[in-house]
């Protein structure tokens, strides 16, 4: 376990802007910063982030709370992996109180496995920097492929001993558990013996967008013909190939500094680009690019370029996997380099001018490069030509943008030397046929029962519900305040009448609204704005001191979410460009005394108007005896709500 100081002192050093910008590109938006959901595929951004606050909230999805919060959502990590994640950042040590037995069984297992690779890396590493086999075999052949020792450091290489079980005993004899070294991959269990999966390889870590490591590409250094030249770790718990992006977590600022992301085929490719200057680099490391891996690029730009190796018929394959990167909105370009060459050979013999200038010259956009291409190959046959319009039509129809979509059928024919009338007609089969399968897909079981239908009730604004809200957010924003309340309380006048009479009262906020909504007997509906008002009563009570994020950081979870939801609210309006569109929010002028006894008043006349409802009921059903106490109530309560709503200002 770890000790509530060190949990105390995480939150308290922590950023919440620093520890999702890791992740988010976030920009500036007033007091906040706002980016595109990490949790969801989309194009305008509805992911706020509240430096002052200290929570988030991701409109898109709901979902939203504190910085520990954001890491388990997005990182799926645990509490306690959260806390450790932070402290990691922050130089902060933990402190752990004694564990059971038990508990040290149940340590998390991910957490191990996050361990079991941590350590292979280091002694990767190791090998390679302070022995003599690894400087001679694994360090001479980074040194011969031109890597410099900083950048051979950078990127964490290593090189496995060419030994059967050299690692695996290492790692048994430091204490790491059989179990997690098979789970990883790094070792093979086989009819009791345990052998090393990467053995006389040179290593390259895989890194999380965070910097964890969770596997490994490992290459051979013979030329062997009958051994695979990069070997990898095999799926895990932690490590799932579809969702990792080899080097993004040295690329990431870069990517969004530059706006734009180089993607390339191989590790080698990523670390000479990286070398020579261009870092906003990542690759797919030979397999097929994914939907998770273009989204982790999403998030940090629009813009992404493929650089392909000098062989046509790998080009080929890989154009079709482009289409995805279109589904996302994003603007493909493509870029080839010279016969025999890929983009590692090319940036090792060229410098950061002459690359730069290269890329710049080649850059094509991706629907036209394909479009000539394919042109190019199939203009004299008229059957390989129908195919092709096809091919790029498909292309056009995932991207999303309308206006681009009518540009570039302009462009292709013009390009394939087509009429655009039966690029559209294409397009519009193309877009027919899947929205026909959509249809399909989302009602399949139309037929198979005769469901009555029902009416979707037409939600009706709960005022109750709205004003609850209300109180809490005005308790978490301004409950410790003091302010001046203007009240009306019966005095006896001089003349010995009673009337009456205005005071100010200075309160704190918190204290007012709880004596009012007491004097009402006034009890909260939901059960969640219940809990969290009595918990910030007696907060706020007992700590003059109060801040929110404390109370975000140790009430139950799903409170702290539906208390983030209240704050961020607002915030919401700062999303769209209002400054652009010419709408403006409306302005918040009143004052906090007058919201607190404008929101109780409302409250009030919402209470009465309840009771008066009640009462009418209860007459109708009694109609035969007409029941004048009840009439004598309606009668006082109808008064009442005159009289409050005269203060409110509004006129019955
Ligand atoms: N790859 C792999 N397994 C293989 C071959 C390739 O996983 N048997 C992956 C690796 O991530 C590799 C990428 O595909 O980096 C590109 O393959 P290739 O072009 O053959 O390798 P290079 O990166 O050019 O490697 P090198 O220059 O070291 O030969
Ligand atoms: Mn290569």
């Amino acid at each position: 376990m770890i000790s509530k100081t060190s949990i105390d002192q995480v939150y308290e050093t922590a950023r919440l802007e620093e520890v999702i910008g890791d992740f988010v590109q976030l920009k500036k938006a007033g007091s906040n910063f706002k980016g595109l959901s990490p949790f969801s595929d989309e194009r305008t951004p509805s992911f706020m982030v509240s430096p002052v606050k200290q929570i988030w909230k991701d409109f898109s999805t709901g979902k939203g709370g504190n910085v520990v919060a954001f890491l388990m959502e997005h990182e799926h990590f645990t509490y306690p992996e959260a806390i450790k994640y932070l402290a990691k950042k922050y130089n902060i040590e933990i402190e752990e109180t004694e564990q059971t037995n038990e508990q040290k069984e149940a340590q998390n297992k991910r957490e191990s496995l996050y361990l079991v690779s941590e350590y292979a890396n280091t002694y990767f590493q190791n090998i390679l920097h302070n022995t003599d086999k690894g400087k001679a075999i694994g360090l001479s052949y980074f040194k011969e492929r031109g890597f410099t020792e900083q950048t051979i450091k950078k990127f964490d290489l290593g090189y496995a001993l060419d030994d059967w079980s050299a690692f695996t005993d290492q790692a048994i004899k430091q204490g790491y558990q059989l179990e997690f070294l098979e789970e990883t991959g790094l070792t093979i269990v086989k009819e009791n013996k345990q052998f090393d999966r990467f053995k006389g390889r040179v290593m390259f870590p895989i890194q999380s967008m965070s910097g964890r490591v969770l596997g490994f590409g490992g290459r051979i250094l013979t030329n062997d013909k009958k051994a695979a030249k990069y070997l990898n770790s095999p799926e895990s718990e932690i490590y799932h190939k579809s969702k990792v992006l080899y080097g993004i977590y040295h690329a990431k600022q870069s990517i969004a500094k530059e706006d734009n992301c180089y993607l390339v085929e191989g590790y080698t490719d990523v670390i000479q680009f990286y070398q020579t200057g261009i870092k906003n680099v990542v690759s797919s490391s030979g397999t097929a690019l994914t939907s998770d891996q273009i989204r982790l690029i999403n998030r940090l730009t629009k813009n992404i370029t493929v650089l392909f190796d000098g062989d046509a018929a790998g080009m080929r394959a890989s154009l079709r996997g482009i289409d995805l990167i279109l589904e996302q909105g994003m603007n493909v370009k493509v870029c080839t380099f010279p016969e025999g060459e890929d983009p590692d050979s090319f940036a090792k013999s060229n410098s950061l001018t002459e690359l730069t200038e290269y890329l710049e010259a080649n850059a094509k956009d991706f629907i036209q490069f394909k479009a000539s291409v394919l042109y190019e190959s199939s203009k004299n046959d008229p059957i390989k030509k129908a195919e092709t319009i096809r091919d790029i039509v498909t292309s056009i129809s995932k991207i999303p943008d309308r206006i681009k979509t009518e540009v570039y059928i302009q462009e292709c024919a013009r390009i394939m030397d087509i009429s655009e009338e039966v690029l559209f007609s294409t397009l519009a089969q193309l877009n027919k046929k899947e929205s026909d399968q959509a249809v399909a897909k989302s009602q399949p079981t139309q037929k198979a029962f005769n469901v009555i239908k029902h009416e979707q009730p037409v939600r009706k604004v709960d005022v109750q519900y709205e004003l609850e809200r209300k109180i809490i957010e005005i308790l978490l924003l301004y409950g410790d305040r003091k302010e001046e309340f203007e009240d009306s309380i019966l005095k006896e006048k001089e003349n010995g009448e009673l009337g009456l009479e205005k005071v100010v009262q200075e309160a704190r906020v918190f204290e007012k609204i709880y004596l009012d909504l007491q004097e009402d007997e006034m009890e909260f509906l939901n059960p969640q704005f219940k809990a969290i008002y009595f918990k910030i009563i007696e907060t706020l009570n007992q700590d003059p001191q109060f801040k929110i994020q404390n109370l975000i950081n140790t009430i139950d979870p799903v409170l702290a979410q539906e208390i983030t939801s209240i704050l961020m609210e607002d915030e919401r309006y700062t999303l769209a460009d209002w400054k652009r569109n010419n709408i403006f929010p409306k302005e918040k002028t009143d004052t906090v005394s007058q919201l607190v006894s404008e929101t109780i008043l409302t409250l009030r006349c919402f209470l009465i108007d309840q009771k008066v409802a009640y009462f009418q009921q209860q007459t109708l059903q009694n109609k035969t005896e007409v029941n004048k106490e009840i009439l004598e109530e309606v009668k006082d309560y109808s008064g009442l709500k005159m009289l409050l709503s005269r203060k409110l200002n509004r006129a019955l």
